[in-house]
């Protein structure tokens, strides 16, 4: 059975289809909904090897013209010049604004892939096709598209919301297991964000889903989906609630950077950036030590780090003024209040909020 999810909004809103082994069903799903005829799917040597026959053979058979687009696999190529390949492949062939874009990957190939399609002849229609856990429960709705500057994450981007989500938990499969704890980092925020029963599921379920069972799996990524869909519909450009969504993610962005990208996941990053968070939570009166406790324990039990990686405050102060979420030097910090909660709270000295829990 498909679940599905709607994005609502207006005449842009779309579905998220969530089940197992429909990724043969993408053709006739594209067809549905009027796809143009003439795509690009846009995948990785990585996930092609797995997934690329099934999506040409679904799509070829429900009548689309393919052409085939490859990048190179990691973070370190999300950058402009692999963008510039997007380009350069799509122009040699031709591609007008009849044509659409098929990102078919992690969270890597969906945010190059969403960006591509928000600027190549202005804007054309791309759908998301996730295969990673975190592309499932988070990069592959809601719009967010960009490329990493040297200097930062993400820093270059566009909101260009697709037509249509399709989320096959089968892919999962083939998944490493340290993707699969990377994108539970993702699944354990939506819980300390906004829903605490949730929180208390993933605590029951880790091991179901850390062994990929697949109506765990389905549970867990429609409920982060329907989480996120119903922020974005409040909020889609990010002008209020919409920045919950980047709990543990100011600090995370810096260690990625600082690390060099590929080097610490995103979702490792943002583990680490979460116990930060709620530290500082802690320090500040919004949550108590338990709290803390609990969510350490679970990150932990998913085998995720909760160090962060030894560089000084100076350079982590550094990383994380170049954050999107700075405005005139104040950073905007979201922090929990107990477990399910949390608010937006103004820290103007990084400095001192930071070394309080890195150097206690
Ligand atoms: P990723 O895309 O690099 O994928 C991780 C690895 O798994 C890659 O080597 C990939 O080739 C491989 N892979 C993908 N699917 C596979 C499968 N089914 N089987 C085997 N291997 C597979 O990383 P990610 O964690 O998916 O995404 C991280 C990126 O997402 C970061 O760049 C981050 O900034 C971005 N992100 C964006 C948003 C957003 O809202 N746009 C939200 C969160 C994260
Ligand atoms: N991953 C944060 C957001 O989509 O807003």
């Amino acid at each position: 059975m498909t679940e599905i999810i709607t994005v609502p909004l207006g005449d842009r809103s779309y579905p998220i289809h969530i089940g197992t082994d429909i990724l043969k069903t993408l053709g006739d799903k594209l067809k549905e909904i009027g796809f143009p005829q003439r795509v690009a799917i846009v995948s990785n040597p990585t996930v092609s090897q797995y997934y690329g026959s099934i999506v040409s053979n679904t799509l070829s058979t429900a009548g689309f013209d393919l052409l085939e687009i490859t990048l190179p696999d990691g973070e370190e190529f999300k950058n402009l010049q692999t963008l510039e390949q997007i380009y350069d492949e799509l122009i040699r062939n031709n591609f007008d604004r009849s044509t659409g874009l098929i990102a078919l990957g992690g969270g890597v190939i969906g945010d190059m892939v969403g960006f591509a399609a928000a600027t190549f002849l202005r804007g054309v229609p791309f759908v998301q096709i996730p295969t990673t856990l975190l592309a499932q429960v988070d990069s592959s709705v809601g719009g967010k598209t960009a490329v990493n500057h040297p200097l930062g994450k993400n820093l270059i981007g566009a909101f260009c919301q697709p037509e249509m989500v399709l989320i096959d938990v089968a892919t999962l499969n083939t998944l490493a297991p340290r993707e699969v704890a990377a994108g539970m980092a993702e699944v354990v925020k939506y819980g300390v964000i906004k829903d605490e029963n949730f929180f208390a599921w993933l605590e029951d379920n880790y091991l179901p889903l850390q062994n990929c069972e697949t109506d765990a799996l389905i549970a867990a990524v429609k409920k982060s989906c329907q989480i996120k869909a119903d922020i974005v519909e409040i909020d889609e450009k990010e002008g209020s609630v919409r920045a919950f969504l980047n709990y543990g993610h100011t600090f995370g962005h810096a260690i990625e950077s600082l690390a060099g990208y590929g080097q610490w996941k995103h979702g490792e990053a943002v583990a680490v950036g979460m116990i930060v968070a709620a530290k500082i939570s802690a320090a500040q009166g919004l949550c108590e030590q338990a709290d803390v406790q609990r969510i350490v324990a679970l990150l932990k039990a998913l085998k995720l780090p909760v160090e962060p990686p030894d560089y000084s405050l100076n350079d982590y102060v550094a990383a994380m003024r170049r954050d999107k979420k700075v405005k005139h030097g104040t950073l905007t910090l979201v922090l929990n209040q107990g477990i399910g909660n949390v608010k937006l709270s103004q820290v103007p000295d990084i400095s001192t909020v930071f070394s309080e829990i890195l150097n206690p």
